[in-house]
């Protein structure tokens, strides 16, 4: 099977001044993911490498330079789901983690749960051999000041520099045909301490299944989580499908071909119709043909073209 990559770094406003930083963010992001997959290794090391790339980029809302919360503290969602036994390892509101992809990673391989919030994600942590660090050291001054202004004065996104949806993911597909998505958050900006969004929820802010596609989503929690984006994405490409074979058989079989791209922006579509929200997605389907929409003014994300090169848009 030909592996596949898709990346992404937040679907949001996106300042000029910002696009180059974003741009070169998912560059580096589909390098170190594309680097595994490349040499024959598994999608789960390539989702991690790229999603520890922009969660160690200050640019995107995830790992070190999230949005702070009403408390002033950084508190980090990540999950990734495994599209070949359905099984999910996420982590919630961990405040003391540099990589909580990595985390999400060990409650996937190594607990017999799929979820884990807070201090119980942080013990796990340190038992599974992750080092903690001190909360201070994900906060850059950047992210305070803007916290200051909001609390002097009513919160407002413009203090945010614009970073407003900052959330990363990444889905692999790779050539033993194992399919993995994986999504990471600080969440949105000056929320309530304790506030857990659509990114580390099942189904959610992700979701994989090798019989139909992978997907990582972007954007306003609250709206994401009404429509359940994620597998709403991943039922389409499964209908799609199920089309395909159906029109396959009949006598005439032309049924116009339902793309991965168009499902994406379906999605889209609901989002803003049904749940008058604002946010973006990026998908495989099984057989590792990319897709991506957004209803907000930018959205960054990158995929690798069938001829191994990069496609980068913000
Ligand atoms: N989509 C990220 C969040 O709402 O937390």
């Amino acid at each position: 099977m030909k592996p596949s990559l898709i990346v992404h770094g937040g679907a949001w406003s996106i300042p000029d001044e910002f696009v180059e930083e974003c741009r070169a963010g998912c560059r580096s992001a589909l390098a170190a993911g594309w680097e595994i997959l490349a040499r024959g290794g598994a999608a789960i090391d390539a989702v991690e490498a790229a999603i520890v790339a922009l969660e160690n980029d200050p640019i995107f809302d995830a790992g070190i330079g999230s949005h702070l919360n009403r408390d002033g503290r950084v508190e980090l969602d990540a999950i990734v789901m495994d599209g070949v036994t359905l099984k999910a390892g996420a982590v919630a509101a961990v405040e003391r983690v540099r990589n909580p992809i990595r985390l999400a990673r060990k409650v996937l391989e190594s607990c017999e749960h799929m979820m884990l919030v807070g201090s119980g994600a942080e013990r796990f942590a340190s038992q599974h051999g992750l080092e903690l660090c001190a909360p201070e050291e994900l906060v850059l001054e950047r992210e305070r000041a803007a916290w200051r202004q909001c609390r002097e004065g009513a919160h407002s996104w413009e203090f945010h520099l614009g970073h407003d949806h900052g959330t990363v993911g990444a889905v692999a597909l790779d050539r033993y045909g194992s399919l993995i998505a994986g999504t990471s958050t600080g969440g949105t900006c000056c929320k309530m301490p304790g506030r857990v969004g659509d990114s580390p929820l099942i189904g959610c802010g992700c979701y994989a299944d090798v019989e139909a596609g992978g997907v990582s989503c972007t954007g306003w929690g609250e709206a994401i989580m009404k429509i359940v984006m994620a597998k709403t994405a991943v039922d389409l490409l499964r209908a799609a499908f199920v089309g395909a074979r159906h029109a396959a058989s009949t006598p005439s079989g032309d049924v116009a071909p339902v793309t991965p791209q168009g499902l994406a922006e379906a999605c889209i579509h609901l989002l803003a119709e049904r749940a008058h929200g604002r946010g973006g997605l990026i998908l495989l389907d099984r057989e590792g043909r990319p897709g991506f929409a957004f209803n907000t003014p930018r959205m960054a994300y990158g995929y690798v073209a069938p001829d191994s090169s990069f496609v980068i848009s913000v």
